[in-house]
């Protein structure tokens, strides 16, 4: 575990637990904060030293969670205030930190302040969210989309206003031009901190501040009905609807609460462009870290895995939370062509990321080498998936953790929220725990290394002469070379006495012969000297 110097999260590791699928202790079929603490111990024996739980809040249940309606409780499906206190009790006395997601782009239609400001249209309410009148034709005042599909403002009929919501119309955007939201913000920061939270993962903080005249973004592409809702988003430039500069000023207000309790913020960035994404963190007063998304969705492309990665690491250095795999995208196994290939890439990824400074996160069951749940078409329980006709929708990475063969696979007793396939015995944690050279195991050895050789993560990066699709760097007394190609991969290491400490495939073997270093092709090593 990291020891306590100033600031904490360097070095560590996170791990992301999507609360609705991890473990049901009350057994009504949805994950909650006691099946967190229960499981306490597998993330300690994995060698993660900060977990990061999804909203476990309140809310109007139409984005599993991302949609509140009380930001300083714990909804019923989830626990209570008291599962909380313990759960974090639990886990500090294990040395883990805990990380709570924040959604302060939008909250729940249900939430008491949007069903006032629809009440109320001249109440203190209204101008907590976004209205607009409707253009002279009656249409939404702008061209701005959704990101989960159709336009971004949705017509309230007793008004006659447009409001907006850059995610569902169940979720309104919040107006964070006006001072009150700040200050309500401030205080359920306030409250988390209170209770003992270590940091917070933001959502969509890439969202809260819009072009103070609402213009249209350019279209740079023909909209077709075959086109799923991201790609719709893809087609324009966002130039005033997110990423705005003014985003940061934000975010500088709630350092200082964030100082003042020695808590992490953490912002999630939608832009895959290091330059834009370094921006949260550059200054020192807003984000300790940046997720940094992209290697979250990019497909197997060596060449540019190796330069995007590098830029970020070269722009951002210890700023980046790394992110191969989460709960909104297709998982690393099943995008980098599934099955046995497919789990030797993203440990190959993996490792890699785990050697460039910043924090990396493995998301729950990333660890087992899992591909993608199959969700059966009726069960499908995503609202990009079932709001718009067939499209992928982000089930696939939601089903639950695969603990033991028992009865749903160890999660609960009753049948999953989110109802999929079981997993077979070799994709459970009770198996892989048994089994050196599974997923499970090669991770664990993973976060081993990186701590018994901590110039991986403190020591500078120099880069090595490589091919393009080969990353390879040292720092300090640890050479790192990640060969994504379809080759194998010669480096110079520039002296003797290297040796082979970590492959992250175990059908691999890495050769240092004198100063050169020969690696098979997908794989990723960790040399050590002295
Ligand atoms: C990002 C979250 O990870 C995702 O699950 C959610 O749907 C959106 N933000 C909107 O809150």
């Amino acid at each position: 575990m990291v020891t306590n110097h100033a600031p904490w999260h360097r070095g560590a590791v996170g791990y992301e637990v999507y609360v609705r699928s991890f473990a049901d202790a009350s057994g009504d079929g949805i994950g909650d904060l006691e099946g967190v603490r229960r499981h306490l111990d597998h993330l300690v024996w994995l060698g993660v030293d900060a977990v990061w739980i999804t909203p476990f809040y309140p809310s109007g249940g139409f984005d599993a969670g991302y949609d509140v309606t009380d930001y300083t409780a714990v909804s019923a499906q989830h626990g209570t205030l008291e599962d909380f206190d313990r759960l974090i009790d639990e886990a500090h006395q294990r040395g883990l930190r805990v990380l709570v997601d924040i959604v302060p782009n939008h909250s729940s239609h249900l939430h008491p302040w949007f069903q006032a400001a629809v009440e109320d249209p001249d109440g203190q309410y209204r101008d907590y969210y976004i209205w607009r009148d409707p253009k002279p034709d009656g249409s939404p005042p702008n061209n701005w989309v959704s990101h989960f599909g159709g336009p971004a403002w949705t017509l309230e009929p007793r008004s006659g206003q447009y409001y907006l919501h850059l995610f569902l119309p169940e979720q309104p955007d919040l107006n964070w031009t006006n001072p009150a939201v700040r200050r309500e913000f401030e205080q359920i920061l306030r409250f988390w901190c209170k209770r003992g939270v270590d940091g917070f993962r933001v959502d969509v903080a890439y969202g809260v501040a819009k072009d103070p005249e609402f213009r249209d973004n350019p279209q740079l592409m023909p909209i077709t009905y075959a086109m799923e809702p991201n790609e719709v988003f893809e087609a324009f430039d966002h130039l005033h609807d997110i990423e705005q500069d003014h985003n940061l000023e934000v975010f500088e207000e709630w350092r200082s609460i964030a100082s003042e309790y020695d808590v992490l913020l953490i912002a999630e960035v939608r832009t895959d462009d290091p330059d834009r994404a370094s921006r949260y963190t550059a200054a020192g007063t807003a984000f300790d870290l940046v997720f940094y998304l992209w290697p979250g969705w990019a497909p197997w492309d060596p060449a540019l895995l190796v330069s995007r990665t590098r830029a970020m690491c070269d722009r951002c250095r210890d700023g980046v939370a790394w992110v191969l795999d989460n709960h909104d995208q297709s998982r690393s196994v099943s995008r980098y062509g599934g099955g046995e290939v497919g789990r030797q890439r993203s440990l190959a990824m993996m490792t890699l990321l785990a050697s460039l400074g910043g924090m990396p996160f493995i998301y729950q069951g990333q660890e087992l080498g899992l591909e993608d749940g199959q969700v059966a078409t009726a069960d499908l329980a995503d609202p990009v998936a079932t709001r718009n006709a067939g499209a992928t929708g982000r089930d696939g990475s939601r089903t639950v953790m695969p603990w033991d063969d028992g009865p749903n696979n160890g999660f609960g007793p009753v049948t999953p929220w989110l109802n999929a396939t079981t997993r077979p015995p070799a994709d459970t944690v009770a198996e892989q725990r048994k089994r050196p050279g599974s997923p499970l195991s090669i991770h664990r050895r993973l976060l081993e290394v990186r701590r018994d050789h901590p110039d991986i993560w403190q020591e500078p990066i120099q880069w090595l002469e490589s091919e393009p699709t080969t990353a390879a760097l040292r720092r300090g007394e640890v050479v790192v070379v990640a060969n994504l190609g379809p080759e194998s991969a010669e480096v110079e290491l520039g002296g003797p006495g290297w040796k082979v400490t970590f492959t992250s495939w175990q059908g691999s073997v890495a050769r240092v012969d004198g100063d050169r270093l020969l690696v098979p092709m997908e794989t990723t090593v960790i040399l050590t000297r002295g």
